[in-house]
């Protein structure tokens, strides 16, 4: 028996390990690597029409992780369907949606649904930090968000999830998407950040700021999926900073049924493979599966 394996909203996962949105672009070759060793993949941002994304340097390698500022550059979704046709399928695919209106939704959930021969399931990106009425601009609007939802969970059959902030009132996001219908959460996307040239005295992206990922933000999603799992029945999926089979359990001992991972990826195109490894060696060792450790940090603190 495999004790990593794990059931996410209808999608059945080898392991709780999930690709984050992004990390790969938008190649298909890129997914199908990934998708040998993940539990699923997470396609990069895509909207109606695409967008190209903002000038280099969009992505800055600092000491703690990364902070990036591409910009949701990503082709027009029928591009993108179509791409998507070759891909493999070796573990579920999420698509990763972002727009402006609920029709931008519906309109994106219609190309995919019928482009796509096999069940997926949707992310809707309402926590991008750096394109204006995108991605966290509609996280702010919990009408908004919930009317997104709403439409979607009438039109297709596929799992719905939403990935939030932590520098959203997250816990209120995050009942009013559940109310909505929304299938599952994920926390969180990238936290407004920056750096500077001290020779040029400019800041390096081009963007100015951008998102900061990696082990900087791990201990403030550690937090986000904590105080979650206390106020929401859907799954929890965590994202921030694991870099290592410890950060994963972390997450899921906070409440997180599965996890995703992004910027690790960047110093390892191994690491689903190693941390997979470890967590069986750790499950074995124990005599449990890994959903029998979701959630277990709340016991012992009512
Ligand atoms: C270069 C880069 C591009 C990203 N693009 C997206 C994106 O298109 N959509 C999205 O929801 N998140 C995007 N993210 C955020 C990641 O999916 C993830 O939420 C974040 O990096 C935190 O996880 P990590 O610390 O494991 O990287 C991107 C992150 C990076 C570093």
């Amino acid at each position: 028996m495999n004790p990593l394996q794990t059931e996410l909203c209808g999608l059945e996962l080898k392991n709780p390990l999930i690709l984050a949105s992004g990390i790969m672009g938008s190649s298909v070759h890129s997914l199908n690597l990934i998708a040998r060793d993940a539990g699923a993949v997470v396609t990069k941002s895509v909207s109606v029409e695409g967008r190209e994304g903002y000038r280099n340097p969009t992505v800055i390698n600092w000491k703690c992780g990364l902070i990036n500022a591409v910009g949701l550059a990503s082709p027009p979704a029928f591009e993108f369907a179509e791409e998507l046709k070759d891909y493999r399928n070796e573990a579920p695919l999420i698509i990763s949606l972002y727009g402006y209106t609920p029709d931008d939704f519906i309109m994106l959930v219609e190309t995919f649904d019928s482009a796509l021969p096999y069940p997926h399931g949707y992310e809707l990106n309402l926590s991008c930090p750096h394109v204006k009425g995108a991605g966290f601009d509609l996280g702010m609007d919990l009408e908004l968000s919930s009317e997104i939802v709403e439409e979607l969970k009438r039109k297709t059959s596929n799992p719905v999830f939403a990935k939030l902030s932590a520098l959203h009132d997250y816990i209120s996001l995050a009942k009013a998407l559940e109310d909505a219908g929304v299938d599952g959460v994920v926390i969180s996307n990238t936290l407004r950040g920056m750096k500077i040239d001290i020779l040029s005295g400019k800041p390096v992206l081009s963007n100015i700021s951008g998102g900061v990922s990696g082990p900087a933000i791990k201990p403030i999603a550690l937090k986000c999926v904590y105080d979650l799992y206390k106020e929401i029945e859907v799954p929890i999926i965590g994202c921030g900073g694991i870099t290592s089979f410890e950060d994963v359990l972390e997450f899921i001992m906070a409440g997180a049924k599965a996890v995703q991972i992004g910027s690790a990826v960047y110093y390892s195109r191994r690491i689903f493979y190693s941390l997979k490894e470890s967590l069986i060696a750790f499950t074995r060792a124990r005599d449990c599966t890994i959903s029998d450790l979701v959630g277990i940090a709340h016991s012992s603190t009512g």
